[in-house]
């Protein structure tokens, strides 16, 4: 199949390595690279921002309808702009993080997300990540991968993460962190975090990224 055209969907839990693979096969590939988790973070940002409630459905719907959100591709992966305001390291921030899974829960401001979503995969191929990919976005997606790996290898994950950027973190809390946003992800009523039925399930525990890059690749020269 010509890689202009193929669609590749991405779902799995906080820290399961998504977010680098997705990236590092548009980049080969040659597609564009969407992190839907970005957008949600974005809308999380303007209503921290701006004072909106996080909880007010209607007033996040308002918002949203009023906040651009792009992607713009550099050599670490993207650059997010709102409004056109660089916000890459600022939807990052432990505030946002620990915010947007309430953002995230409503069920209208998810309708918004996703109609932005299926219109960037419209006349384009493209690599997706988020929670609801294979199962809501993108349906019909050529190859969905649902990436897994266990609490305590994400958090060890994180933490090197942090030591490298200079954050300290505290090995237990974020165990607990990641433990909690699970839950909340694949509990909430509106599109929870789910393997849809025809993704291939890959648990990363134990695998390098260029060995869960490579098993996608010769799963997409199947396709
Ligand atoms: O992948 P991430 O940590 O950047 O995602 C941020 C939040 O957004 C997380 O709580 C899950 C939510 N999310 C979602 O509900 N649906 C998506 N498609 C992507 C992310």
């Amino acid at each position: 199949m010509e890689n202009k055209s193929l669609t590749i969907a991405i779902d799995g839990p906080a820290s399961s390595g998504k977010s680098t693979v997705a990236k590092k096969i548009a980049a080969e590939l040659d597609l564009i690279y969407v992190d839907t988790g970005a957008m949600y973070r974005a809308l999380t940002y303007q209503a921290l921002e701006k004072n909106v409630n996080i909880k007010d459905q209607n007033a996040l719907v308002q918002l949203l309808k009023k906040t651009d959100i792009t992607f713009e591709p550099n050599e670490k992966g993207q650059f997010v702009f709102s409004n056109g305001v660089d916000i890459t390291h600022d939807i990052r921030d432990n505030n946002v993080t620990n915010t947007v899974s309430v953002v995230a829960a409503h069920p209208e401001v998810r309708k918004l997300m996703v109609k932005r979503q299926q219109d960037m995969a419209l006349n384009n191929g493209v690599v997706m990540d988020g929670r609801d990919i294979g199962t809501v976005v993108l349906p019909d997606a050529d190859l969905k991968i649902f990436l897994v790996a266990s609490v305590k290898e994400r958090a060890e994950r994180r933490h090197k993460e942090n030591k490298e950027k200079g954050i300290f973190s505290d090995m237990d809390q974020l165990k607990k962190d990641i433990a909690e946003r699970d839950y909340k992800d694949s509990t909430r009523d509106s599109s929870p975090l789910k393997q849809a039925e025809d993704a291939i399930r890959i648990d990363t525990t134990k695998m390098t990224i260029d060995e869960v890059v490579n098993e996608i690749k010769q799963l997409i020269q199947k396709i």
